[in-house]
C-alpha cells in the first residue's frame, strides 16, 4: 500500500532516512519535520512505517524500502523520482548488530571476536549496513544530485574508527570485533571514498556517529535516550556548509 503525497508539499525539502520506524531514526525523522522537511521514513516492514510516521505526524510519509532488497530500492527510487523529482538529503540510517541469532548483547560481543566470528554472520552484517547503505544511495543519487542542497549522512559508529580502536585508552576498545565494528569501519570507506568523488558536485557526504543510546539494537542498554543520542546525527544531516568528508559524533569530530 502506498500513500499518495500532495503536491502542494513539494516545496519543502526532502528527505529519505532508511530504517525510520523506530529508535534514532524515527528520532531523527522527527526532528527533521520539526525543521520543515517533508521526511520520507523508509521502513523495510510498511506497517511499521506508517505506525511510525503517524507518530510523528503531518510531513512524514511511510515508503516501504529494505536496503537489501533492489527491488524495494528501485521502488522507492521511482515513487521519489514521479512524485518529487528530487531528493536533498538522505540518511542512511538503518543497520544491524546481528542476525538475531543470539541471546544476549555479552553473546554478541563475544561471537563478533575475530578469530571465531561466523562468516556467514559477518555476511549478514556487511550486506545490510555497507552494501545496503552503498546500494541505497547509487539508487538516489540521480535525484540527489538534482537538488541545491545535496546531503548523504550515512549513520556509523565510534566503534568503527581505526584510529580511536588503535588506541589503548579507549574505553570501548575491547569492542572491536569482525562483525558490527568491521561493518562501520567499512561504512566509513565508502562514505569517504564518495566524499572524494563527489566533491566537486557540492553534494556532502558525511558519516555521524550517535552517543550510546538506548535502543532495540543493544536491548535498550545504551545510556543516553534517542533525543539526546540523535542530536549529533541531526547536526550533521542539517549542515550545508562545513566541507564534505567529515565524521562527527556527540562531541565533535571523530578520527577515521
Ligand atoms: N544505539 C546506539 O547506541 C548506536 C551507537 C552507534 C551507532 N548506532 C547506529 O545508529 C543507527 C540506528 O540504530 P538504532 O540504535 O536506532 O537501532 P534500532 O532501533 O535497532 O533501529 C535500526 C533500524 O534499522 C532498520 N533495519 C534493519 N535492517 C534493515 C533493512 N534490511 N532494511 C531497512 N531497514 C532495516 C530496523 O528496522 P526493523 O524495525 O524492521 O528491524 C530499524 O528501523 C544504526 O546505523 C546504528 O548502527 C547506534
Amino acid at each position: 500500500m502506498e500513500i499518495k503525497i500532495e503536491s502542494s508539499l513539494k516545496s519543502q525539502s526532502i528527505a529519505l532516512i532508511t530504517g525510520g520506524n523506530k529508535g534514532l531514526g524515527q528520532q531523527v525523522a522527527k526532528e527533521l519535520v520539526g525543521q520543515g522537511y517533508l521526511v520520507l521514513l523508509g521502513s523495510r516492514d510498511f506497517e511499521n512505517g506508517k505506525k511510525a510516521s503517524e507518530e510523528i505526524g503531518e510531513s512524514a510519509y511511510p515508503i516501504q524500502l529494505d536496503v537489501t532488497d533492489a527491488q524495494s530500492i528501485n521502488s522507492a527510487a521511482e515513487r521519489i523520482t514521479a512524485e518529487f523529482g528530487r531528493l536533498d538529503l538522505l540518511v542512511n540510517n538503518a543497520a544491524i548488530a546481528q542476525s538475531g541469532n543470539y541471546s544476549s548483547v555479552s553473546e554478541v560481543l563475544e561471537s563478533s571476536k575475530a578469530s571465531v566470528a561466523s562468516l556467514d554472520e559477518i555476511r549478514t552484517l556487511f550486506e545490510t549496513n555497507v552494501l545496503g547503505v552503498l546500494a541505497v544511495t547509487q539508487a538516489m543519487l540521480p535525484l540527489i544530485r538534482l537538488s541545491n542542497s545535496g546531503r548523504i549522512i550515512n549513520i556509523s559508529s565510534a566503534l568503527g574508527s581505526l584510529t580511536l580502536n588503535s588506541d589503548v585508552n579507549f574505553p570501548y576498545r575491547s569492542y572491536f570485533g569482525a562483525t558490527y565494528s568491521a561493518s562501520k569501519t567499512a561504512l566509513n570507506a565508502m562514505t569517504l571514498a564518495l566524499a572524494i568523488e563527489l566533491e566537486e558536485t557540492g553534494i556532502k557526504v558525511r558519516a555521524a556517529s550517535p552517543s550510546f543510546t538506548a535502543t532495540a539494537m543493544n536491548d535498550f542498554q545504551g545510556t543516553d535516550s534517542v533525543e539526546v543520542g540523535a542530536k549529533a546525527l541531526v547536526l550533521a544531516a542539517l549542515d550545508t556548509d562545513s566541507p564534505t568528508g567529515s565524521f562527527t559524533g556527540p562531541d565533535g569530530p571523530l578520527p577515521w
